[in-house]
């Protein structure tokens, strides 16, 4: 089978992006990270993605102002020029317009630190905490114009413990993170995911079994 070709777009540390790097690294995985962006020069993600030998770009937001649809234009040129399949959103710190996500609807995926659709946006281990909920997690979601909505493709959850403090559990969600987002992008490149009235179905009778609960 061909693998898809993948771009993961980041803004910052990029451990999750060292995830994709890793898993496919195996050439049984059947996609392949053929290019990382930034749009922040200083991502650090930036020298981990180099050092594993893939293309790096950044393009930068800021000169494009509150013209959002052209930093997007020029994104997309850059995918399609390069002949991006898939895109995965890891970390990546902008809201992108209907025209992009539709560009690449049901081909962009993104992860989010909570369990959807509990914790939408930023500070979600403080906001969990604050909440005294009990399972805290994370999912992999495709993209929709919504923020941190659209189907939700696979999900891990986590125990939330007496003493946790948001970073305690910020690194128990990232190692589920690193878990599960190598996961669904396998299933998306294989092409077994199919989105019906906004529910993501997995076909192959193991899938939900890795739907996970993890200490
Ligand atoms: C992760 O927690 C991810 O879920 C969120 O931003 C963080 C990025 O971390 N969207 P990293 O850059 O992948 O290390």
């Amino acid at each position: 089978m061909e693998r898809k070709r993948v771009a993961i777009l980041i803004s910052g540390r990029g451990s999750n992006m060292a995830a994709l790097i890793d898993a496919a690294a195996n050439p049984d995985y059947p996609a392949e990270i053929a290019l990382v962006v930034s749009n922040r020069p200083d991502a650090a993600g930036l020298a981990r993605a180099q050092a594993a030998g893939i293309a790096t770009l950044v393009i930068d937001h800021r000169p494009f102002g509150r013209d959002r649809a052209a930093f997007e234009h020029a994104l997309d040129s850059e995918l399609t020029a390069r002949q991006i399949d898939l895109v995965c959103l890891a970390g990546f710190m902008r809201l992108f317009t209907a025209w992009f996500v539709s560009r690449w609807q049901g081909r962009m995926i993104n992860i989010h630190p909570a369990l959807l659709p509990a914790f939408k946006g930023l500070g979600t281990h403080e906001r969990a905490l604050a909440a005294g909920v009990k399972l805290h997690g994370a999912s992999i979601h495709f993209v929709i114009p919504e923020m941190d909505s659209g189907p939700i493709i696979v999900q891990a959850a986590v125990p939330v413990l007496d003493d946790d403090t948001p970073e305690t559990l910020a690194a128990r969600v990232l190692a589920a993170e690193h878990r599960i987002y190598p996961l669904a992008l396998r299933w998306l490149a294989e092409g077994r995911l199919t989105v019906v009235d906004g529910r993501c179905k997995v076909a192959g009778a193991a899938a939900h079994a890795d739907t996970l609960i993890s200490p």
